[in-house]
């Protein structure tokens, strides 16, 4: 992956972040050793503080292998708190349950295994936080569908929106991923009822705050 911080800087940020817990350790290095593309523990603090600063209680994560961002949303909804885990993979949830289980915070998510969107239509309710971090080609769709599902002052959150800095280039022949991500991106900046920064932390963290009626 081409970094979108300078090496030295995003190392700079990463000595900055406290020691994670034993199991949170575990995770990562589980995902390092198998190429599991989590969010990390930089862009996963702007989760929790932004779940937190809005007090939220019901989260909708889009994607969740290992269930690492799902086990920083389900600290910081707390104990009356839901988040929902989704992922097409059974094996990634099998082991996200295994870890959930282990945080102690299990009773406070929701596994589904299938396909994220249409785990999302078939949830009835509003969400204080929709996660995105599916397929990329699957962003458009996406944001055809979650917006709708934040409650009026809550959050859209959707990973790799800088997919390495490629969409700052004109994507190759066939190259859907860049080409489905810069039209996210462009419709995101555009939507009338969704307010949004490019965090550039990592590969680029798109925050979108809908608007309050
Ligand atoms: C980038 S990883 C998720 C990482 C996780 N959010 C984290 O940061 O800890 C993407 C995951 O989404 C799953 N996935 C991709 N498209 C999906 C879809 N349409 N529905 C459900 N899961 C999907 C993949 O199996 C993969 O495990």
């Amino acid at each position: 992956m081409r970094k979108i911080l300078e090496t030295d800087v995003q190392a700079y940020i990463n000595s900055l972040l406290p020691a994670r817990d034993a199991l949170l350790g575990e995770m990562e290095r589980y995902a390092e050793r198998h190429d599991v593309p989590i969010v990390g523990p930089a862009c996963a603090r702007v989760l929790f503080q932004l779940a937190r600063s809005i007090k939220a209680r019901r989260v909708f994560e889009l994607g969740s292998a290992i269930g690492y961002s799902t086990l920083w949303f389900a600290r910081a909804v707390g104990p009356r708190g839901t988040v929902f885990y989704t992922d097409t993979d059974p094996a990634n949830a099998r082991r996200a349950e295994e870890y959930l289980r282990r945080a102690g915070v299990l009773r406070r998510v929701r596994i589904l295994v299938g396909d994220a969107l249409g785990m999302l239509k078939a949830t009835p309710g509003q969400f204080d936080v929709i996660f995105n971090d599916v397929n990329k080609v699957q962003y458009p769709a996406v944001l055809r569908l979650a917006p709708a599902r934040v409650r009026p002052g809550g959050i859209f959150v959707t990973d790799n929106v800088l997919w390495s800095g490629w969409v700052a280039r004109a994507p190759a022949r066939g190259d859907n991923d860049t080409r489905a991500i810069q039209e996210f991106n462009r419709k995101l900046y555009r939507s009338k009822e969704l307010f949004t920064t490019v965090v550039p932390l990592r590969d680029g963290l798109a925050v979108s705050l809908k608007s309050a009626p």
